[in-house]
This record gives structure tokens, sequence and C-alpha cells, in this order.
């Protein structure tokens, strides 16, 4: 069991209480504080064994900063209680050894990139090894899938659940000493609750002999404490901020958000800010209810199907569709086919099908003229003629005149030629040439009806070209050169695979 840590924590709050009321054993108590700091850094990384007095109090002094107590250096009341809190298992680092006087940006920085480390991919897979035995499992997977999403949805990361095989991130429950060291062995309830490990060894520990809920009120509620877990694989560190979900103390729900501004800077710091979209945040109380949350899709195989059409349930970069009506939707480092009469693919890693293309794309057309693939990112272009990137590509076309950052790229067969959106102005462009024509770009009221920053456009096998922003399509007419319906795209048109999207299920 928790010899050291555990025995700590309970000392330290046995002592605490006792300390008022009678001289107690000063050395054993001062011990036992030792062991806790050490254990959670505040000696530095070579501080074990026995400290000087200076040293012993510079640590005390460290933790009252972290924890927001007075800098007192001594072990009174108020740090001895702080110490016996419900926390995080994970040594507070660097976020302590940053003096007041730092910026709090440069703090960040040491602590994200120095020592927590990242991925140097965005899109993760995470399972759950085991599951705590008392807890309904369908809603642990919908804590646990909640708690990822709440570092994508601010993020440019991507997550999904695998529920065998290999995964980037493991999460699993473990009861006392579990070899990663007694330092961190489990120690029951209270005291360390879960610790987690820095990227790339994607491994977080949760202590399964805690009381875990999914509910307000009693116990210990798992979606924060995995929230904060995950925070830690994905390389942040403790956060002093005291609101932070980062704060190495148990965060308890209510009507704020569940990510402060310093998770949100700490995440984007590593990983940048989701690539389309803003961020977006739920208050917490909303996550004390799993128990009323749809559950249909996360049943067996369905489970599977609803990662396949994973775009399905959020925005994606671009989309276009080949002359035989194959859809290539894009997002991230990954695109999805759905063939013209068939469930989409599974999601295939852009770089097997387009070596050389980066992640996260502004625009694609798939020219009927030449059947070629065109992709825009920032002021660059790549054309490739199946999985062959074109002589002289990428090049840079904003040097031509292309906007930067187009929002969306369509081979428009009226004109015979590719037509980049962006913002309120469309430029007519030349294949050969990939230069803007004479007289644009022009004024995006040409396509009457249709809104500025659209994702995607493709031309549809009904003759209509569709255009998609955030979950909204609109129907554009060729002919009269003016959107003629718009509505839901994921429930409303079935061509474009989303068969699972219909009933309520988008959200989780
Ligand atoms: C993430 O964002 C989606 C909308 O894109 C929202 O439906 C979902 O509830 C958000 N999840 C969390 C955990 O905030
Ligand atoms: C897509 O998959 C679902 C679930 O298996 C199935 O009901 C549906 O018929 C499939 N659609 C097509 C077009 O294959």
């Amino acid at each position: 069991m928790g010899a050291r840590a555990g025995g700590a924590l309970r000392a330290a709050l046995a002592l605490g209480l006792l300390a008022a009321a009678q001289p107690g054993p000063a050395a054993r108590q001062r011990r036992e504080a030792e062991l806790f700091l050490e254990k959670y850094g505040y000696f530095g990384e070579l501080g074990t064994g026995t400290h000087s007095p200076a040293e012993f109090t510079e640590a005390v002094r460290d933790f009252q900063r972290v924890t927001h107590l007075p800098l007192s250096g001594v072990l009174d009341a108020p740090t001895l209680h702080q110490m016996a809190l419900p926390r995080c298992g994970t040594g507070d680092g660097e976020s302590h050894a940053a003096g007041a006087h730092r910026a709090s940006a440069t703090r960040r920085r040491r602590r994200t990139t120095q020592h927590g480390g990242r991925w140097y991919k965005r899109h993760l897979t995470y399972r759950v090894v085991n599951w705590p035995s008392y807890l309904p499992q369908h809603e642990v997977r919908l804590a646990v899938k909640a708690a990822f999403e709440l570092w994508s949805n601010v993020s440019s990361l991507v997550f999904w659940e695998v529920q065998d095989g290999p995964a980037d991130i493991r999460l699993t429950f473990f009861h006392g000493d579990h070899n990663d060291g007694l330092n961190n062995a489990f120690d029951g309830p209270g005291g360390a609750l879960a610790h987690a490990f820095f990227p790339r060894r994607g491994e977080a520990h949760f202590d399964s002999a805690e009381r875990w809920s999914l509910r307000s009120g009693k116990g210990r509620n798992l979606f924060v404490v995995v929230a904060h877990e995950v925070g830690h694989t994905l390389g942040l560190e403790h956060s002093p901020v005291k609101s932070a979900l980062m704060s190495p103390y148990y965060k308890k729900l209510g009507k704020d958000f569940v990510l402060s501004w310093d998770d949100i800077l700490a995440i984007q710091n590593l990983y940048g800010k989701p690539s389309k979209g803003l961020a977006i945040q739920l208050p917490g109380k909303v996550f004390t209810h799993f128990q009323d949350w749809s559950t249909d899709l996360y049943g067996g195989d369905r489970q599977q199907r609803s990662l396949s059409a994973y775009y399905c349930h959020s925005f994606f970069d671009a989309i276009t569709a080949d002359t035989d009506h194959n859809l290539y939707i894009f997002k991230g480092s990954h695109y999805w086919v759905v063939p013209a009469s068939s469930n989409a693919s599974d999601p295939q890693p852009l770089q097997t099908r387009w070596p050389g293309l980066p992640a996260g794309i502004d625009a694609c057309a798939w020219s009927q003229l030449s059947r070629k693939f065109y992709f825009f990112k920032g002021g660059r272009c790549w054309c490739y003629t199946g999985s062959t990137l074109e002589a002289g590509f990428p090049q840079k076309c904003s040097a031509r005149g292309l906007p930067r950052h187009p929002d969306t790229a369509l081979y428009f067969q009226q004109l015979r030629h590719l037509v980049l959106f962006k913002g309120p102005k469309y430029f007519v462009v030349s294949e050969e040439t990939l230069g803007v024509e004479p007289y644009y770009p022009r004024s995006l009221r040409d396509w009457e009806g249709l809104p500025p920053g659209t994702a995607g456009a493709l031309t549809h096998r009904d003759g209509f070209i569709y255009f998609f922003r955030d979950d909204q399509y609109w129907q554009f007419d060729r002919a009269k050169l003016q959107v003629v319906a718009t509505g839901k795209w994921a429930t409303e048109l079935p061509w474009m695979g989303c068969w699972d999207a219909n009933g309520g299920q988008v959200l989780f």
C-alpha cells in the first residue's frame, strides 16, 4: 500500500488536527511532510533523502505559494490541512519553481515544453483498459469520451476510442502498489486519486479503491479526474491557477466552464487552436448527468461505426467529390471516402494517399477537367494526379494573387475553372497557371444566398452544388445561380454517410 505517500497524507491530516491540542511528535510530522514534498517534487529533481532546515523551509514556502496559502515556511495548520486534501498524484514539477516575479507565459512555456513534452501527432487513440466495478460501464465510457472532448474541443487534437489492441493513451484502475514505485502506490479513499505520465508514455492510473462517482454529491467525480489526468498525458503540468482544471487539487463541477483560460492557453501552446471554428465549452454541471445521456451509440459494434463517421459529429476541414461521385471528407491528418451508395470508410491518413500533404488543409477541389486533386493550405497549393505530386508543387500560390487560407475550393463546370472562396470574395482560377483570372476577385453576392466562411463545397450527382459550414449546408442551383435550400447536412443529406446521426445521438 502507499507506505510513503498515503501514510504521509493521513499522518499530515491526523497530526494537523492534533497539532492544536498537544505539542505532537514534531520530528515525525516534519518527516511526513518532507516525504509529501519529495513525492510532489518540491525538492527539485535530485531531492531525496534528508534536507537542511533551509531547504525544508523553502520547499514548504513553495508549496504554500502554489496552494495560495500565507508564505510562513512552517508546517502550520492550514498547510497540513492542504497537504491532506484529495489531489492528483502527479508531481507539481516546475509549476512551483517559478517565482511570483516571473511572467506566467514564461512559466507556462517552461512547464509544458521542457518538462511535459508533447505528442507529434494530433490524432490520438485511447483505451479504457479496465473498468471500476461499481459504475455502469456505458456511463464511464461517456464520461471518458467527454473528458477527452474537453481538450479536443479547444485545440487541434482529435481522439478516438479503441476497445482493444494498442492505443496511444491507456487508462487503468489500480489498487495500492502497482509497480510505479512506492511513491506512486495508491492510498485508498482520499489522498492521491490518480496520476499520469507525460508524453509520450500515454498512461493514466486511477486508484481503484477511491469512491468514484459520476453524479454530483458523494464521492470523487471520475469525469473531472480523468479530464485532469488526460491533461498530463497530453503534456500539461500542474497549473498554479486555482480555478484551473490542471491545478493539483480536486476540482468540483459547477456553473463555471471546466477548463480555465490557463488550461486552454496551455493546451493551445502545445497543439494549436481548433482547425476551424471556435473553442467550445460547456458549464461543469452538465457533466454530472451521464446517466441521462444517450448511450445507444456505444453498444458493441455500433461504436466502431460511429467512429468511422467521426466527421459527422463535428465540423471538417474540406470536402470534394470525384467524377465517380465518391465523397472525400478531410479533417486534421485524416480523410474519409463515402462511395456513392455505401457507408463511410474508416478514417485514412492523408499521407498514405497524398504523400507530402500537411494535416489540416484549408480547401480541396477535384477537377473534372484534368482529373487532379488540388489542395490549399496557408499560401501554398498542392496538385496530385492519383497519389503523385505534380512536378513543381507545392507552390506559393498566394504569390500569384490567390487568397491565403481559402475557405473553400470548387471546380465549377460552368466556367471550367477552379473557384476559391475567401470571406466576402471569390476568385476564379485557371488550372494551367494557378493564377487568378482577370476581373477577379469579385463579391460573394454573385452567389445569391451563399454565406461567407464555408468549409467546403462539392458538385453532387443531382446537379446541385452543396456548400458546407459547421453543421449546415446550402444547396446551390447552378442555372439560377442562387441558393435554393439549406439545412443540417448530417441528418438531412443521406449521402453524407452519417446514417447514425439521426435521433439526437450526435452530441456524444
Ligand atoms: C464539444 O463540442 C461539441 C460541439 O462541437 C459539443 O456538442 C460537445 O458537447 C462539446 N463537448 C464538451 C466536452 O465540451
Ligand atoms: C450502413 O450501415 C448501417 C449499419 O450496419 C446499415 O444499416 C446501412 O444499411 C448501411 N448503409 C449502406 C448504404 O450500406
